[in-house]
């Protein structure tokens, strides 16, 4: 049946071609946030599931984190870094992946001592940024 040869050809393409990534934002999934206040210190680590584009003090996360953060992880989302609390002064650009070194997102500034507060938003790195500043974050320090 010549019919069923085209169905069965026009399935075939569909499944060569790979999926493209998806770079839509999840609402319902919160973005996981994870820290050491010393790099490698267990002790020193923790982790709180933050909403989209809202911005959190660090010293509500943790008493002792502000301006004292030295690696960052982020699951499910891109997290930008602030200079004081309420995210207003400079940050960062997004940071996105697995024990981070903060001092080694903007080249030449401590963030490790200069952070105090973080937004999050869901996505990989190429999905629109969900928050303020509008454009994608990029290191104003
Ligand atoms: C932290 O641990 C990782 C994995 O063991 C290691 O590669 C890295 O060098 C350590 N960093 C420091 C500053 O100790």
């Amino acid at each position: 049946m010549k019919s069923g040869l085209v169905i069965s050809l026009a399935s075939a393409l569909v499944l060569a071609i790979p999926a493209p990534p998806s770079h839509d934002i999840n609402l319902d999934e919160r973005i996981r946030f994870g820290w050491c206040r010393e790099t490698n210190v267990t002790s020193t680590c923790n982790e709180r599931f933050l909403d989209h584009a809202t911005c959190y003090n660090f010293e509500v996360l943790d008493n002792y984190l502000n301006d004292n953060i030295e690696t960052v992880t982020t699951t499910g989302g891109r997290c930008v870094i602030w200079e004081k609390n309420g995210c207003h002064g400079d940050h960062t650009g997004m940071i996105v992946g697995t024990d981070i070194a903060v001092d080694n997102v903007c080249p030449g500034y401590t963030w490790s001592i200069h952070g105090s507060s973080v937004k999050c938003c869901g996505g990989d790195s190429n999905a629109e940024w969900c928050a303020d500043p509008g454009e994608k974050p990029k290191c104003t320090d």
